[in-house]
């Protein structure tokens, strides 16, 4: 299976020849472009069937240890970020030692090789969200920045006093402030569609929200908190019939849920590269081409630009009117190798592997007296909340730690959620792919420590 995926955006021989041959007409043929050839990068660790120890071995920190060296290391704290395989690590360290230039093809051939591998990896994003282009995908710094570019970029220039943003009770704070602000500098209105008790949107109050001042809705995909997986399309339906632009955040689904933002006819996606085994500090928004268009810059300056005078400037189209200034352009190259590695493995075989275990942790933790799972709704990705009778959620998150198990202690940056469960925060193991039934194990035997 040789593939355009099997190579993380590295350049072809063919590639490397055509960059040279500007600077170099006398390597024609060659094949061997400006004298130097493309690393080969571990293959994948599997292609068909999901082998957790094949995968695991692509993860190089899935072997540390922790607490001096008394304990391996077990990462259950992938909401918050996600572990990184070799082929992402190398082809960062490829871009730097091969390829690093500011992006701008003219003027040398570094320029050529950063413009052409940062432009893949944007082709990497459009297929992997199934966006019809990648002049659909803009770079971003992660789901905060891309929620605040459209917030600013095509959501403020529609509101007037009195009209009204939609969102839900399962968001995080990043799908929450933004929209807030923008209320408070143009008098909208934020309304907020409730959950039921096991944390799912209530869809027949969800549509009785919508009125012909509905101006714009965003909605999690799968909530950070809770683990919920919203019925987004339908969610998105309902806001179309209405008229409504709809944003879905995909920060904690995209890892875990295959999806096409064409199938969803979302309007915007956005999600962040180090929820997906990317590096942090690059993301991607996806927008249909006639909202990008009619959305205003959110930064200027440099790249944005086709003609600047004093007296006035003329943008450059999508996406590169919303990437003012030098992007992080090695990053985007990481998120791409990132995006290419989870297609190898198939995100249906992620997912499917995922929800075993999740059902598997959900039982074995249901089984501890005291422990209550906070986040039940029947469709969940990842995340298993939960309160436990007698122990602070701080003390369990130290004894987990002094197991070696990573979890994440707090409000989770959704406080709203929490609150309607009577909380002020949880403990919240996070499940990836190379997480295994063993470490549940070990995990639930931690709990239990404290539970008796
Ligand atoms: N948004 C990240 C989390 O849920 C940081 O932990």
């Amino acid at each position: 299976m040789t593939t355009l995926t099997d190579n993380y955006g590295l350049p072809s021989p063919k590639e490397l020849e055509a960059w040279a041959l500007p600077y170099f007409p006398e390597l024609k043929g060659l094949n061997s472009g400006a004298g130097y050839s493309p690393v080969v990068l571990p293959a994948t660790g599997t292609s068909n069937a999901f082998d957790v120890n094949r995968v695991r071995a692509d993860f190089p920190i899935l072997n540390e240890r922790v607490n001096g060296g008394k304990n391996q290391l077990i990462w259950l704290d992938n909401g918050a970020t996600t572990q990184k395989p070799q082929q992402v690590i190398d082809r960062i360290s490829y871009f730097y030692e091969h390829e690093n230039s500011n992006i701008h093809r003219g003027a040398h051939e570094l320029a050529a090789r950063s413009t052409d591998a940062y432009e893949k990896a944007r082709q990497s994003v459009a297929t992997f969200l199934g966006a019809p282009e990648k002049e659909n995908i803009v770079f971003v710094r992660g789901t905060t920045e891309g929620i605040n570019l459209v917030a600013h970029s095509f959501v403020k220039p529609l509101l007037s006093a009195g009209d009204e943003i939609i969102i839900t009770h399962l968001e995080h704070h990043a799908n929450i402030v933004p929209w807030q602000i923008l209320a408070q500098e143009t008098g909208a209105v934020l309304k907020v569609a409730p959950v039921d008790d096991s944390g799912q949107i209530i869809l027949s109050e969800y549509e009785r929200l919508f009125n012909a001042k509905t101006k714009f809705a965003s909605v999690t995909h799968v909530s950070n908190s809770l683990g919920t997986v919203t019925p987004v399309h339908e969610m998105i339906q309902i806001a179309h019939r209405y008229g409504v632009r709809i944003l879905v955040d995909g920060a904690q689904s995209v890892a875990h849920t295959p999806l096409s933002v064409t199938e969803l006819d979302a309007d915007f996606f956005v999600f962040s590269g180090h929820k997906i085994f990317a590096p942090t500090g690059i993301g991607a928004l996806y927008g249909k081409s006639d909202v990008l268009e009619q959305g205003i810059p959110y930064q200027s300056g440099g790249n944005m630009i086709k003609d600047v005078t004093f007296e006035r400037t003329v943008y450059n189209p999508a996406p590169s009117k919303f990437e003012a200034g030098t992007g992080n352009i090695a990053d985007a190259i990481g998120l791409g190798a990132a995006l290419e590695y989870v297609r190898n493995l198939g995100v249906a075989n992620i997912g499917a592997y995922e929800h075993e275990l999740l059902d598997y942790a959900t039982k074995e933790l249901t089984r501890i007296s005291g422990l209550r799972l906070i986040g039940t709704a029947k469709e969940k990705a990842s995340a298993l909340s939960f309160v436990l009778d007698g122990s602070t959620t701080e003390q369990i998150g130290k004894h987990l730690s002094s197991h070696g198990i990573a979890v994440r202690v707090g409000h989770h940056c959704a406080q709203p959620i929490l609150r309607r469960f009577g909380l002020e925060t949880t403990v919240r193991p996070t499940i990836a792919l190379y997480n295994t039934a063993e470490e549940i194990d070990k995990l639930v035997i931690a709990i239990r420590e404290l539970a008796r």
